[in-house]
């Protein structure tokens, strides 16, 4: 796809309201794209940390050896903060150890953000 049409497409996907009709079974699907290196099961960290729990808590708190970007980067991990990281991780914060090119739908974004917060205690 052209990028401006990339872009035109993006900007319309974000102007979807927060909402819209997130879908945990879809989101699974989606998560199949973080499995190679991030698990859901607590405290087992792989090539990321594990991700259960993840919706809510700060960043870079597991037993992890994290970034010093990320180790620093004081968030909590909720649909903005998720949705900004996930879409570009290298853009929103700058030297994350996260090699992943980014989400490009912010549908599934919703949809996996659905689904990760069915991953809690
Ligand atoms: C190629 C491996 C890889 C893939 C694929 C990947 N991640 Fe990550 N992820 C990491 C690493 C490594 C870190 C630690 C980053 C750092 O310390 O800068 C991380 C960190 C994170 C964090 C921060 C966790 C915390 O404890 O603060 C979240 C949230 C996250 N990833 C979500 C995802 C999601 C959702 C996907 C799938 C869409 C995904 N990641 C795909 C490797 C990956």
């Amino acid at each position: 796809m052209h990028a401006s049409r990339a872009a035109a497409l993006l900007i319309c996907l974000l102007a979807l309201p927060a909402k819209g009709a997130a879908d945990a079974q879809a989101g699974e699907a989606v998560f199949a794209r973080c499995k190679a290196c991030h698990s859901l099961e607590p405290g087992k960290h792989m090539t990321g940390p594990s991700l259960f729990g993840i919706i809510g808590a700060p960043s870079g708190q597991a037993d992890f050896a994290y970034s010093p970007a990320m180790a620093r980067a004081n968030l909590i991990w909720d649909r903005s903060t998720l949705a900004e990281f996930l879409l570009n991780p290298n853009t929103m914060m700058p030297g994350t150890k996260m090699a992943f090119p980014g989400l490009r739908k912010l549908s599934q974004i919703n949809d996996l953000i659905a689904f990760l917060a069915t991953q809690t205690p």
